[in-house]
């Protein structure tokens, strides 16, 4: 696997392959790699010749210094996680490289950005937009591989692309869980024991509320019953529960009668977790 550490260095491999004809898929994180990442490099082999990763923690959509300082790093642990996943180049910049010096320009979805978990971390979907278009522009995949888990993010990526044209597909990978049904996370390493299992209310939540819609219900019915699970779980501290036309991400009441979106944060232990379902009547 090369290890790009510059545009140039990145671009000069993507130009090789395109030379060769080969297609490329593009997988962008922030480390701290875990099975939710190798699946989505699993994703982008199946579908393109070349697979490139990135592996950059992205100051810009950390609200909280604090959040970003407690972000897990360990470059060489993901470097080997790699190479087991056959990915033939990284590009792992340093802050400079995405933003130099004098840098001022931003991507924001205007309503995308600003609501759900939006309100409540102001300017984080903006810094994610921003730095996913100067990865794109960077590499120029023909296509990039996002976890449907942060069901906000793939939409706002997917709205910048249509919007401005970006030549590619964004591809959204179904979340992937551990044995108990919790969403695996880069956060989850910050549980205590206890905590780690409390989590599990988040997916089962989520799984009776599929259930629910499945049998006909309103959207006022399903946030109480999740609600209730969740505060049925002493050890969790619920943050929010949105229930939203899928893609649109517009809050609607009544009947549940159309792709919804359910997104669900929650405290453990000061560690704040999120989950999501996309639920069809
Ligand atoms: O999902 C992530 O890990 C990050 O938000 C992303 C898309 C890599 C942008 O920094």
């Amino acid at each position: 696997m090369e290890i790009c550490p510059s545009v140039e260095t990145v671009r000069a491999c993507v130009a090789r392959y395109r030379a060769a004809g080969e297609s490329v898929g593009l997988v962008t994180t922030m480390g701290a790699l875990h099975e939710g990442h190798l699946e989505l490099m699993r994703a982008a082999r199946r579908e393109h010749d070349r697979v490139i990763a990135t592996i950059f923690v992205n100051p810009t959509q950390f609200g909280e210094v604090a959040d970003l300082a407690h972000y897990p790093s360990d470059d060489a642990r993901d470097i080997d996680l790699l190479k087991g996943e056959n990915v033939d180049a990284l590009f792992l910049p340093e802050v400079q490289v995405i933003y130099p010096p004098g840098d001022e320009t931003i991507v924001e979805t205007t309503h995308l950005a600003n609501v759900l978990h939006g309100k409540v971390r102001p300017g984080h979907f903006r810094g994610v937009a921003t730095v996913v278009a100067r990865l794109f522009n960077i590499v120029g995949p023909d296509a990039a591989y996002f976890g449907e888990k942060d069901y906000q993010q793939l939409q706002v990526i997917k709205r910048m692309v249509r919007d401005l044209h970006f030549p590619l597909s964004v591809v959204g990978v179904p979340t992937v869980r551990e044995a108990d049904g919790l969403a695996m996370s880069s956060r989850n390493v910050r549980l205590t024991p206890e905590d780690r299992a409390a989590a599990v209310v988040l997916s089962r939540s989520l799984q009776a509320a599929e259930t629910l819609v499945a049998s006909g219900t309103t959207i006022e019915a399903l946030g109480e019953a999740i609600r209730a699970t969740i505060k049925s779980e002493a050890r969790a501290t619920l943050r929010a529960v949105d229930i939203v036309e899928a893609e649109s991400l517009t809050p609607y009441s009544g009947a549940v009668d159309r792709p919804t979106a359910i997104m669900i944060s929650a405290e453990f232990g000061g560690v704040l977790l999120i989950d999501q379902r996309e639920v069809q009547p």
